[in-house]
């Protein structure tokens, strides 16, 4: 007898109807998507990161391909708060199938507890991604995420005026994912997503140039997926209990899988929706493929699940070398 699995997950407070998201800012505030297919199929639809006011972003060029990835400097360029409401909200309330989740970005911690006060009764938003976490932006962003006290202060403030599922996107750039991770669990957040993008630089050797106007920039796509794997399943072991929302390089089902073997309950697909705009359905077909060709229940039986031999059991993890 065939075996169809069930995708529903759970996020704190939240079921998926399947665990595969679209990440900030790879699929603007989902219109355009939607003429391309039907994005009702989705787990959930991460929002462009907002910003109190519009932002023009950064000067361009501030997008440049690497082998196996892209780098970006959009600058969290987006539409503001007011318009958000006004012109971005009514079409995502209407969706009866994906999770809604705004991502904010602030510049102080007064402003991401404003973006948070404000969206509180604004109907069909389903959880909050607090983008602790970009290296593009002169201010704000990365400079929350690189910090555990910081990253406890903007959480905790935000928690404080909301109660809806709060997610902490962290940043790559640290030494200590685990630590950073635990002072964003401790301060309240529900769920934690992770990575951002990797700072990185390319270089024009004929011109002396950097190829993108920022000179540092993020790097994301396939290129950094073990880096994404490898801090999924650091903080996983670390944090248990709290929800892990992979991202970082899926362009296939079997990069879903790989991610929730290391400890991720969902994911969320970026850099791909470039390459091919369908990946995201492409990943649920084949996740559910995968799950019924194994007789498996449902994703949950895959978080966690990665085999580590005996030996290594008791030896600390990031010891690299
Ligand atoms: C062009 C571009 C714009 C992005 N903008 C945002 C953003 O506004 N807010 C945010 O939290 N992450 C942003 N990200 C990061 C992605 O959400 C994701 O964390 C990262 O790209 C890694 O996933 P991927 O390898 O699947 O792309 C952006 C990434 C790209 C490529």
């Amino acid at each position: 007898m065939a075996v169809t699995a069930d995708l529903a997950v759970r996020i704190g407070k939240l079921t998926l109807q399947n665990p595969v998201m679209v990440a900030s800012g790879t699929f603007g505030y989902g219109q355009e998507y939607h003429r391309l297919y039907d994005v009702n199929a989705l787990g959930g639809i991460v929002t462009k990161s907002i910003s109190l006011k519009p932002r023009p972003g950064n000067p361009a060029p501030r997008i440049y391909e690497t082998p196996s990835g892209m780098l970006n400097s959009i600058g969290l360029q987006n539409v503001g708060l007011e318009a958000f409401l006004k012109e971005k909200l009514p079409f995502l309330k209407r969706l009866k199938g994906p999770r809604i989740i705004v991502n904010l970005a602030g510049e102080s911690v007064r402003e991401y507890v404003d973006l948070a006060r404000r969206l509180e009764d604004a109907g069909g938003i389903d959880g909050l991604e607090l983008n602790i976490s970009c290296p593009n932006c002169e201010r704000g962003g990365i400079e929350f995420g690189v910090d555990p006290r910081l990253t406890a202060q903007v959480v905790g403030r935000v928690r404080r005026v909301t109660r809806r599922t709060l997610i902490a996107k962290l940043s790559p750039n640290v030494t200590d994912i685990a630590g950073i991770a635990r002072a964003a669990a401790e301060a309240g957040a529900d769920a934690l997503s992770l990575i951002n993008t990797l700072l990185a630089i390319a270089v024009d050797a004929d011109r002396w140039r950097p190829r993108v106007a920022t000179v540092t920039c993020g790097l994301s796509g396939p290129a950094i997926k073990p880096v994404a794997l490898r801090m999924v399943w650091q903080v996983h072991r670390a944090l248990p209990r709290v929800p892990l929302i992979g991202i970082g390089g899926i362009m296939r089902a079997e990069d879903a899988v790989e991610f929730m073997l290391c400890g991720a309950t969902a994911v969320e697909v970026g850099t791909a929706n470039y390459v091919n705009p369908k990946a995201p359905l492409e990943i649920i077909r084949g996740l559910r493929r995968y799950l019924s060709a194994r007789k498996l229940a449902g994703p949950r039986a895959l978080v966690g699940k990665l085999a580590v031999p005996e030996r290594l059991r008791g030896i600390p993890q990031g010891v690299a070398g």
